[in-house]
């Protein structure tokens, strides 16, 4: 019976994403479109002071015969995952790949499973699928160890991964513990802003966790409860999603130039001012991704979550992205209240954000915004005055499309090298960039007036000034290809000899199998036909399986410089839900999940894009 249920519901999943393929389909077709778009926008579009530039697509050697068998490799490497996960660990959480032993530290309701369930169906996994639903079935949410859970956390991985295993199979079980786990999960939002509190008791349906919460924690599960909403019809899903949404709209963001900054009030619903950091790194990420990913996902729908996209993109591109002072290594990193100076840390989990960049500029007529209804002045509004001038810049000199662009290539491009540069071929999860020259490194002249070091100090987007300024001649500042730096032993101990400087000093040195990286190479690959990135999603996935393959699964580095680099024992169920989907996709010929027909959750669950319907616009009170 289930074999039926789930022959009837992949075939339905594959009608449904095979009819309506993206155009890029062809690389070829897409190379030529795009120059075409391009030259639509410069000739009719664009106001004729904007800056532009034609970018030229990169099309590899590899045939698609071979491209299928590197997809077929990266399934067999989820089944070797997968199976030691079942063989030594299931129905537990995650297995630990070095003792083939089992941990519970996401619930103990068996994490892998629900992370894994819509990447078998991708990839036509039925005997895995079908051993997974009794499981499914078995838990009980009211039940947890230990006994409070995570709420960002459990929303994520197991609402997301019920959400998307249903929609891709049509598995009723799915839907039903989806609304299990959310009644269970209903004490989080307990407060008296409806943003969601740390954790919550399942069985006392009662939420705990600080009055001042991580943006990121407070604002990353209104797809997924907008989503059981649509499915559902129940209002309760779609309030709580709601709430989240108008409260971010309503927040004072004077003090962060529009941006939302990573602490906030749950009581008040406001961000908390008393120590203001700006970032897309760990206490942010998802929440940034979401607002994008919304107006995506309601077709369209919630103009305010693009607006907020923007002012967010705005910040970001004006004032968190730097350039490193040799290698002119686009990043982005964080600003603190205390200091109002970039960290520059760079971090592993930041690499999200240029494939959400290429989405957007994929997805939206970021240079026709007039055409939303959206003006710069609108987007200025209410900011402190040297903000405004910047955005306005921004907004009014470039296309924000090739904007967005560059700015995505030059930091999937870092998120790249930090892999390259290793002789494992696998990046750490933090470094600090530089700001000056090192010693013996070559130092940089800036070609627009001469002085040195002049990227390392200013942002990105000064440096682009300067260049737009100057006549905008060659790549965009940060933008080019660069080759890796590979330090040989001596100089992994010693620094680097003259001329070799990498421009950062690993901070946290390990590979913990996390995807953001290869979820952007994904994205960029998919968004321009560029098959540069798709090879360099190959050169990763070659350093997974030669470092990190055990007899039992695969396992996390803890020091990628080392030779041989030092292992961990840990596969996160993440590896299963994201990093192998990603490598998998890149590797297909066929768009098996169409950018325009599905969003990825921020555990790479895709739920299906939709409209909300007259009836529903009227039961929950949306205009
Ligand atoms: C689920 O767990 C709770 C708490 O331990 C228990 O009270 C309840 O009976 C369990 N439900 C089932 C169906 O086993
Ligand atoms: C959070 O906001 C509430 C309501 O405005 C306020 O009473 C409380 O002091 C704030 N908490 C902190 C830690 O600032
Ligand atoms: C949503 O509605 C618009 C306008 O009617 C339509 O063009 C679009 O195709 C719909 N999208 C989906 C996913 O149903």
């Amino acid at each position: 019976m289930l074999a039926t249920t789930f022959n009837r519901a992949s075939e339905a999943f594959r009608n449904v994403v095979s009819n309506k393929r993206l155009g890029f389909r062809y690389l070829g077709f897409a190379a030529g479109s795009l120059m075409v778009l391009y030259m639509l926008y410069s000739i009719t579009l664009g106001p004729t002071d904007v800056l532009s530039i034609p970018r030229e697509v990169f099309k590899s050697s590899t045939p698609p015969a071979v491209w299928e068998m590197r997809a077929e490799e990266v399934k067999q490497a989820f089944l070797h995952a997968y199976h030691g996960y079942e063989k030594y660990a299931a129905p537990h959480d995650e297995l630990l790949p070095m003792s083939a032993g089992l941990i519970d530290n996401f619930n103990g309701w068996g994490v892998s499973i629900y992370d894994s369930l819509d990447t078998m169906l991708l990839m036509d996994l039925e005997d895995e699928f079908k051993r997974a639903l009794p499981m499914i079935e078995r838990t009980n949410f009211t039940a947890a160890t230990p006994e409070y859970v995570p709420f960002f956390e459990t929303t994520i991985r197991y609402l997301g991964g019920l959400l998307s295993g249903y929609a891709m199979s049509g598995e009723k079980l799915l839907l039903n513990q989806a609304e299990d786990l959310s009644a269970a999960l209903a004490g989080a939002f307990d407060t008296a802003s409806g943003l969601p509190l740390f954790s919550v008791s399942t069985a006392a349906q009662r939420g705990k966790g600080s009055e001042i919460a991580a943006l990121a924690e407070i604002a990353s599960c209104q797809l997924e409860y907008a989503y059981l909403a649509k499915l559902t019809g129940n209002k309760d899903y779609f309030d709580s999603a709601y709430t989240i949404i108008r409260a971010l709209e309503n927040a004072d963001l004077s003090k962060t130039g529009g941006m939302l900054p990573t602490k906030w009030n749950v009581t008040s619903g406001q961000p908390w001012n008393n120590m203001i950091q700006v970032s897309v790194g760990a206490a942010a990420d998802s929440a940034h991704e979401y607002l994008l990913k919304q107006y995506l996902m309601e077709a369209r729908h919630d103009k305010a979550s693009l607006e907020l996209y923007l002012r967010t993109t705005n910040y970001v591109i004006t004032n968190l992205l730097y350039l490193s002072p040799s290698r002119h290594l686009l990043y982005v990193t964080d600003l603190h209240s205390s200091s109002l100076k970039p960290s520059r840390i760079f971090e592993h989990l930041s690499c999200f954000f240029p494939g959400l960049l290429a989405l957007g500029a994929q997805q939206l007529p970021l240079d026709r915004l007039s055409d939303l209804g959206i003006s710069a002045s609108a987007l200025v509004s209410g900011l402190p005055p040297d903000v405004k001038q910047k955005y306005y810049t921004l907004l009014t000199k470039y296309n924000l499309r090739d904007l967005h662009l560059w700015a995505a290539e030059g930091l999937a491009q870092s998120c790249w090298l930090m892999y390259a540069d290793q002789k494992s071929g696998l990046g750490p999860d933090e470094v600090v960039m530089d700001i000056a020259p090192r010693a013996g490194s070559e130092v940089y002249q800036d070609p627009t007036d001469g002085r040195e070091g002049d990227y390392g100090a200013g942002t990105w987007f000064e440096a682009l000034e300067k260049w737009r300024k100057s006549g905008a001649k060659g790549a965009p500042p940060g933008t080019a290809d660069r080759p890796p730096v590979t330090y040989d032993e001596n100089e992994q101990r010693n620094g680097p000899r003259p001329g070799h400087s990498r421009d950062y000093a690993t901070r946290r040195s390990g590979y913990l199998l996390r995807p953001e990286t290869l979820e952007s190479l994904y994205l960029m690959w998919r968004t321009t036909g560029d098959e540069r990135w798709r090879e360099r999603s190959w050169a990763i996935f070659q350093s997974i399986e030669r470092e990190l393959k055990t007899t039992t699964g695969y396992t996390i580095a803890k020091v990628v410089y080392n030779d041989p680099i030092t292992l961990g024992n840990s596969m996160p169920s993440y590896f299963l839900a994201e990093t192998l989907k990603y490598l998998y996709l890149s590797f297909k010929n066929e768009d098996l999940v169409p950018l325009n027909k599905w969003v990825f959750n921020t555990e790479a669950h895709p739920f299906e894009v939709f409209n909300w319907t007259t009836a529903e616009r009227k039961k929950f009170g949306l205009s």
